[in-house]
Formats: structure tokens, C-alpha cells, sequence
């Protein structure tokens, strides 16, 4: 048997592709960066075929910095930015225009006309979702609405519609040469189109949208064997065994298999995940009801989600459009000369508020300004707006779920930062814990592929795989903690009816 899993991550700014072992620690990384496009204010695009190009280049990096080929490789994981969409045609593999990310705003009309009837809530018992711009849904109303040809061609089965997960999938099993067209249960859960309770396509809803459900893939579990990598891959004949949108994908790899579990990732945005086991809950604070995984034939698993638009994006935001920093990292340092936000207060509703709030007409701020504040406590203010936000979520949890959630497991990119990670047991009052594998959104695809292929061979295993690495426990006063807080609340307040 081969000695790893090699799991692709298809992220929001780059895509990796990274070997474990049987211990579920990284062997080598291959990564690439892609452009954001953005067109206009509150559009967001990516190229699919870039995206495609950087996956396969990646593959190939991993492999060779660890001087590896398919035959030491097990079996593939997936795991995916989600609700990106992404439309293309079947006969030439090429899309018809770019994905639509996740953080795009301009459906917000199409979300308005689909609420007329029955309020955004319309369909969310059966799908778990708000109507918002924030699901594939109605980015694919938009593409067959707005590109010449589009629907015609859709509705003479011409055309696809994936998540990136799907997209990376079809590509890699052949593509035009009989690549498979399938996605998973939690991919399939970011629709706007998939019933909860039986796992399939809503007809219904894909009528009342007008999307034909010939373009859809077919809905599979998170773990099973989807098809092998085709002829010309460095990866030919390995099966391509787990799937898992990137959050649900992290509380895998976090090993937060019991009901109650949850973790908190940071990435371009935050998505706290919180395990209902097999049951459907629907929240009545905010937050999303969908699919955590779901392992071959065995039940779905359920999860609760808050999920944060612009966290790891706005320091992104503070390099690349105010030039204050010039790499992410160095927002710590920057951050760490003062010892508190100064009276400043960020908020990145760049695209909206998501939850709890769910305000697409938020745009963001800055407030609080006097003379006093410097770019260091603009940089305070940014990472503080990180945990502000999970405050808001986890307050939903808490309130959903009944019981206080009594330690938070975090991963993602900006764990690595101390000054952050502080602030946020301060603000929560409650232990934050980081396992020494951080990277768990690949690990957890990594699991799921290797679990269809008897790699590993039991959940038990993978749980005595997580390791804690470090933890954080609240040092702040009580007093101090609510008065920040409270501010913060003022300041969202600022942020709404902006947009009219
Ligand atoms: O729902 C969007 C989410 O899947 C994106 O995650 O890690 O690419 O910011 P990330």
C-alpha cells in the first residue's frame, strides 16, 4: 500500500496541493496564488482555467519536493473554496465566464426578486440557507441571464455547473474525455438547491429559479471512490476518494466528529462550524443549517455555521489597497506597538454582514477616528474586527445550541498570529486551542480520501491523530471585555442601510 494521501485545497486566493502520512503530518506543499478580478465594486471573479492550470502545477510541486510519484500517493482529496461557480461547456471544456466567488455581491437583485414571495427565508427549512448573494444559486441565474447564449445553451444540456471542487474533479478525471460531473453533500449544501433531508436536488426550487438541473452534478457522499485522475496526469490512475467544502473539510481535520464539537478557521473570511450529528437544527440566530459530512452509505452528519465574511481579507485589504503593510504577517508587528485599537473600530462589511446579521445592505467602516489614532491601532483595529465577529457567532451558537461552547479549536493561516489569537480568548472568555496541525481544511480532505480507500481505517483513528499544539486562556477583565465589545456593537450599527 502507498504510503500517503495527497489532498488538493482549491482556496479562495491560491490553490495547494499537500501530501500527508499515515500520522496525518505534511510531507510537502506545492502552492499557487491567482488573480482576484474584481470588475466592479462588489464583483469578484476568479479564471477557472487558471485556477485549473495552478491545481495541476501544484500537484506537481508536492510531488517533487518530496520526491514522490502516483505510486506512493493512495489515494486524492478535494477540498474547495465553496459556492464559487463556475459554468462551462461540455464539448470544449472551457467556461463561459468567470467563476463567480462566493464574496460577489451583484445578485443582490436576483435575491431580491426570488424574496418578493416569502421573505429570505423562504426556502431555508429545506435548504438550511437564507436567500443571499452569497450561494452559488443565483450567481448561475446571473450567468445564464447575462451571457449571450448562456440559457439556450444550458437548456440543450450543453453546459455544467460546478463548484470548484466539481470543476478541479471533471478536469482531473478527463475532463472532455469523460471527466465525471459529481460534487458532495456539502458542496451541494451551498446551492441554494439541495433538500437536507434527502439529499438530492430540489425541482421545485431549481423551477422557481429557472436553473435546468441537467447542469448540476450529481450529489455523493463526502468519501467515496469518484473516479481516478486521467492519462495525462502526473496522478494517473489514483482514485480521487473525498470531498469536502473547505470549512467542513477543517472540522474534519479537527477531528470534531461528536455532536457539539465545533472549530473556528481563519481564512480570507471565518466559518465557525458547530456538529449536530444527525440532526437537522434549524437556527433561530443567524446562522446556517448544512451538511458536515457524510462518510460512503452511512448517515449524513449535520453542522450549524456562522459564517464571517472578511476577516484574513481585510489585512489583505490593508497590504494591497492602503499599502500600510507590505505582507500579511507584518500586521502583528505592527499591531503589537500599541497596547490597545486606540478607540478605532473596523468593520470589513465588504460584502454585507453575514452572520448573524445577514445585511447585504452593510457596507464597511472605520470609526472612532481622532487625531490620536495611528496606523498602529488601525492594524489593532483590524485584527480585533477578526475576533469581534467570531464573538457575534458564537454568541449564536451558544443560543442555538442551549449550553456555552466551553473551548473554541481554531485553525487557518492567521493562528499563526499571537497577538490575534489572545484578543480572541479575551473577548470570548473562553480557551482557544490550536492543534500542531493547523493546516486541518486539507488534512480533513485528506482524511476523507483515505478513509474511502482503507487508509486510514476508523474515526478513532484520525481523533488520536489531533494534537494540541497551544492554548490561549482569557487574561481580561470582565469590565473591560463588555466595554470593547459593546463599542463594537456601535460601531456595526454604523455600517447599516448604507446601500440603499
Ligand atoms: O464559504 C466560503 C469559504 O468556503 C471560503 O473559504 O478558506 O477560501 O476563505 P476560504
Amino acid at each position: 500500500m502507498s504510503d500517503y494521501v495527497l489532498a488538493i485545497d482549491q482556496g479562495t486566493t491560491s490553490s495547494r496541493a499537500i501530501i500527508f502520512d499515515h500520522s496525518g503530518s505534511i510531507i510537502s506543499t506545492g502552492q499557487l496564488e491567482h488573480e482576484q478580478i474584481f470588475p466592479r465594486a462588489g464583483w469578484v471573479e476568479h479564471d477557472p482555467m487558471e485556477i485549473w492550470a495552478n491545481t495541476r502545477e501544484a500537484i506537481g510541486q508536492a510531488l517533487s519536493k518530496a520526491n514522490l510519484t502516483r505510486h506512493d500517493i493512495a489515494a486524492i482529496g478535494i477540498t474547495n473554496q465553496r459556492e464559487t461557480a463556475v459554468v462551462w461547456n461540455k464539448n470544449t471544456g472551457k467556461p463561459v465566464y468567470n467563476a463567480i466567488v462566493w464574496q460577489d455581491t451583484r445578485t443582490q437583485d436576483i435575491v431580491d426578486a426570488l424574496s418578493v414571495a416569502g421573505g429570505v427565508n423562504r426556502f431555508k427549512e429545506r435548504v438550511g440557507l437564507p436567500l443571499a448573494t452569497y450561494f452559488s444559486g443565483t450567481k448561475i441565474v446571473w450567468i445564464l441571464d447575462n451571457v449571450d447564449g448562456a440559457r439556450e445553451a444550458a437548456e440543450a444540456g450543453d453546459l455544467l455547473f460546478g463548484t470548484t471542487d466539481t470543476w478541479v474533479l471533471w478536469n482531473l478525471t478527463g475532463g472532455v474525455n469523460g471527466g465525471v460531473h459529481a460534487t458532495d453533500v456539502t458542496n451541494a449544501s451551498r446551492t441554494m438547491f439541495m433538500d437536507l433531508k434527502t439529499l438530492q436536488w430540489d425541482e421545485e426550487i431549481l423551477g422557481i429559479f429557472g436553473v435546468p438541473k441537467s447542469m448540476l452534478p450529481e450529489i455523493k457522499s463526502s468519501s467515496e471512490v469518484y473516479g481516478v485522475a486521467e492519462e495525462q496526469s502526473l496522478l494517473r490512475e489514483t482514485p480521487i476518494a473525498g470531498i469536502l467544502g473547505d470549512q467542513q473539510a477543517a472540522t474534519f481535520g479537527q477531528a470534531a466528529f461528536a455532536t457539539g464539537e465545533a472549530k473556528n478557521t481563519y481564512g480570507t473570511g471565518n466559518f465557525l462550524i458547530f456538529n449536530t450529528g444527525e440532526d437537522i437544527v434549524q437556527s433561530q440566530n443567524g446562522l446556517l443549517t448544512t451538511v458536515g459530512y457524510k462518510l460512503g452509505d452511512e448517515p449524513a452528519h449535520y453542522a450549524l455555521e456562522g459564517s464571517i465574511a472578511v476577516s484574513g481579507s481585510l489585512v489583505q485589504w490593508l497590504r494591497d489597497n492602503l499599502g500600510l503593510i507590505s505582507s500579511a504577517a507584518e500586521v502583528q508587528d505592527l499591531a503589537d506597538k500599541v497596547e490597545d485599537n486606540g478607540g478605532a473600530y473596523i468593520v470589513p462589511a465588504f460584502s454585507g454582514l453575514f452572520a448573524p446579521y445577514w445585511r447585504p445592505d452593510a457596507r464597511g467602516a472605520i470609526v472612532g477616528l481622532t487625531r490620536y489614532v495611528n496606523k498602529h491601532h488601525i492594524a489593532r483595529a483590524a485584527l480585533e474586527s477578526i475576533a469581534y465577529q467570531t464573538r457575534d457567532v458564537l454568541e449564536a451558537v451558544n443560543a442555538d445550541a442551549g449550553v456555552d461552547l466551553t473551548e473554541l479549536r481554531v485553525d487557518g493561516g492567521a493562528t499563526a498570529n499571537d497577538t490575534l489569537l489572545q484578543f480572541q480568548a479575551d473577548i470570548l472568555n473562553v480557551p482557544v486551542v490550536r492543534p500542531v496541525v493547523a493546516e486541518t481544511t486539507a488534512l480533513g480532505a485528506a482524511y476523507a480520501a483515505g478513509l474511502a480507500v482503507g487508509f486510514w481505517k476508523s474515526l478513532d483513528e484520525l481523533s488520536a491523530n489531533w494534537q494540541e499544539d497551544k492554548r490561549w486562556e482569557a487574561q481580561m477583565g470582565e469590565h473591560e471585555r463588555e466595554r470593547l465589545y459593546r463599542n463594537w456593537k456601535k460601531a456595526v450599527s454604523k455600517t447599516l442601510d448604507w446601500v440603499d
